[in-house]
């Protein structure tokens, strides 16, 4: 059976549930995807057993009145009950489905004393929007911008969120994308109340790609304990990921031609 309630980020099952997988997500666990959108990663959470919840800050994904993205479909208004929560019930999860909050994750509504067994999530990569912002609060000036959300921002609130909210032995599992050429293992974000158990490479063009990363939760912090993410991990994702490949190959190419390097020697210099 296919799921009904579909975005145009919704994660694709498969890798859903190779997330799930990783978070470990069982019988009377408790999973919380923060940037859930449409919900597909908490779905496969619930197969495996686990109680899921969402917290999403954009409303039309909350209340399905984002257009539906599946073929010949973007056309026509969703149905009434064409919502996350059918998703569950037709998978016979429902009863795992604590429910959706509309949130800003900068702004987290949860209660410090509270604690899940997993967070998993796909953060926004910047990709659709050419920067991201957060949301504005009561007293903010409006005649202002807002302030802006970028990816090490993203990244770091996101582990010291796990920090506060996931139990000792606790795993976070996120995507994160990088740059190929630029990208390097000594740039991955620690903690140091966690300990990196994996790193997989999924390759989304022939410069960038994302990264699934585990970590686990090992100890309790013991004072102002906090996330480093370095932002040359992040180099200009969003212009790299807009680059046509053949751009690049020419510029690769140009480059040969002057210094007879090639895309791998390239990225072993960068290395070295
Ligand atoms: C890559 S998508 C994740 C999609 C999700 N895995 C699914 O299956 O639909 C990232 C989601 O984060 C949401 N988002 C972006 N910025 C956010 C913020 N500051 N707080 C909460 N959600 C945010 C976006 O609206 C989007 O739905």
């Amino acid at each position: 059976m296919k799921s009904i309630y579909l975005g145009n980020t919704t994660m694709d099952a498969t890798l859903s549930f190779v997330m799930a997988n990783m978070a470990q997500c069982q019988p009377n666990h408790i999973a919380l995807d923060p940037f859930c959108g449409t919900g597909g990663i908490l779905l496969a959470c619930a197969e495996y057993g686990s109680y899921v919840v969402g917290s999403e800050f954009d409303w039309r994904l909350l209340t399905a009145k984002a257009k539906p993205t599946k073929a010949n479909t973007k056309n026509l208004a969703r149905k009434p009950d064409e919502m996350m929560y059918k998703n569950f019930s037709d998978y016979g999860t429902l009863n795992r489905f604590l429910g959706v909050v509309g949130a800003d994750f900068a702004y987290p509504p949860w209660r410090p004393a509270f604690s899940f067994d997993a967070i998993i999530s796909d953060p926004p990569y910047g990709i659709r929007e050419s920067s991201q912002h957060k949301s504005r609060r009561q007293g903010d000036a409006t005649d202002t911008e807002p302030e802006k959300y970028d990816l090490t921002n993203i990244y770091v609130d996101l582990i010291n969120f796990a920090n506060i909210y996931l139990r000792i032995g606790g795993r976070l599992v996120f995507f994160m994308p990088t740059h190929i050429m630029t990208y390097d293992e000594s740039l991955l974000p620690t903690h140091p109340c966690f300990k990196l158990f994996s790193n997989d490479e999924q390759q989304l063009n022939h410069t960038t790609s994302r990264r699934l990363i585990t970590m686990i939760k090992v100890r309790e912090s013991t004072g102002d304990e906090k996330a480093t993410v370095n932002e040359k991990l992040f180099n200009n994702f969003r212009d790299l990921y807009f680059t046509p490949n053949t751009k690049i190959w020419e510029q690769l190419n140009s480059e040969n031609d002057t210094s007879n390097s090639s895309v791998v020697s390239k990225k072993r210099n960068h290395d070295e």
